[in-house]
């Protein structure tokens, strides 16, 4: 079986076999989860869809009974191969929302996840070790990355995307415990992030290896972000300090295109890059970041390599 759904407690999920969607009430949801070329029917027309409540979708969105520290992910997918995610409202998950590990040549469409922004830990979309993925038109509003892509993860395109409440738009963490990590191809385009602590971001623990490259965030609106633009080599988020260290997960050939708005911070671009891996081959081209009481802002460029600008940028880097 290519699909595997674990869900629990806070998430409702009800399984609609028609073509319209509705939320019949803001605790509950339409769900879809497809799979059109399911191996058993490769000439069918007749998509497959399964209802997710035979794979124990059973909650009911008011058992809050499990801790929230260890609580699992409330949707995950694991090992799929050409999946169709569509139309489904995740509320309130304890830990994260919807997890794709492993997965090939994945669609997620018209996905609603909404969490209070102080809810740890409930990232919206989460990509590990995914390959061919799209994720489109979802609005996703929670209290830590709206999409967080890790480690294994390539050829992903993300676009029509409204984050806020939340972290935004992650490629990371990465390296974490001096752990090798692969990042490749991640295409943003068309994202609105509205009041959130990052825009688009990528971060780094020190003592990794491998590399974060070829990504592209393009069209992007700002709207109150505190972080609109940053790369974070130096990320650390432990109990106890973290150490230089000399290796690093190298992070290299980024693209910043057409990324607008205004920020909540002095600091609209901040690249704090590792000293002995620098960032290198960062393009900015047509960018305006201002905050907006002052219509300036600064950016904060450290360790970053062969980095170039083109049409009008602002802040610039290399001021
Ligand atoms: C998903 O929702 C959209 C917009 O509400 C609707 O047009 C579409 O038919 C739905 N798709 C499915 C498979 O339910
Ligand atoms: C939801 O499930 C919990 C535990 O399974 C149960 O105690 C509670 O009464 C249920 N609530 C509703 C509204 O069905
Ligand atoms: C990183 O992802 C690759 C590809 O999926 C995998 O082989 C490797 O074990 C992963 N590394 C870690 C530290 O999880
Ligand atoms: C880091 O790696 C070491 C050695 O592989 C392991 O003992 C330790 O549990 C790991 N720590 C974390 C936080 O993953
Ligand atoms: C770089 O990041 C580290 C860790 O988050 C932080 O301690 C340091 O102050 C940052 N440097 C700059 C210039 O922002
Ligand atoms: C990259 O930057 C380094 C250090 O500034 C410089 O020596 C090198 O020539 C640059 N390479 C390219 C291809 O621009």
């Amino acid at each position: 079986m290519a699909i595997q759904f674990l869900l629990f407690s806070f998430l409702v999920l009800l399984f609609n076999n028609g073509a319209s969607s509705y939320i019949s009430s803001e605790d509950l949801s339409n769900s879809l989860a497809e799979a059109p070329s399911y191996n058993n029917h490769p000439n069918s027309d007749e998509q497959n869809i399964f209802s997710v409540d035979d794979y124990g979708a059973k909650a009911n969105g008011s058992d809050d009974s499990e801790p929230c520290r260890d609580a699992p992910t409330a949707l995950y997918f694991y090992h799929c191969r050409h999946l169709k995610v569509r139309n489904i409202t995740s509320k309130d998950s304890q830990q994260m929302h919807i997890v794709f590990s492993h997965c090939h040549n994945v669609e997620a469409v018209h996905l609603t996840i909404r969490a209070p922004d102080w809810s740890p830990n409930t990232d919206g979309i989460h990509l590990s070790s995914t390959r061919n993925m799209r994720i489109s038109n979802c609005f996703i509003g929670t209290g830590d990355d709206c999409i967080s892509i890790v480690n294994g993860s390539r050829n992903v395109h993300v676009d029509n995307i409204v984050c806020g409440p939340g972290h935004g738009i992650s490629i990371g963490s990465l390296g974490s415990n001096n752990s090798r990590a692969h990042v490749s191809k991640v295409h943003v385009e068309k994202a609105t992030l509205i009041g959130t602590d990052n825009g688009v971001r990528i971060k780094t623990w020190q003592g990794g290896h491998g590399h974060a490259k070829n990504i592209h965030f393009e069209d992007i609106s700002m709207c109150n972000v505190y972080n609109p633009i940053i790369i974070n080599q130096n990320y650390c988020d432990s109990k106890i300090p973290c150490y230089q260290q000399d290796s690093a997960v190298a992070v290299r050939e980024v693209v910043y295109k057409n990324i607008r708005g205004t920020s909540a911070s002095d600091i609209s671009i901040n690249f704090n890059c590792s000293s002995t891996v620098p960032c290198k081959y960062i393009k900015l081209q047509d960018i305006s970041l201002v905050s907006p009481d002052s219509f300036t802002s600064r950016s904060s460029c450290i360790n970053v390599i062969n980095s170039t600008e083109s049409g009008s940028v602002f802040p610039s880097c290399n001021a």
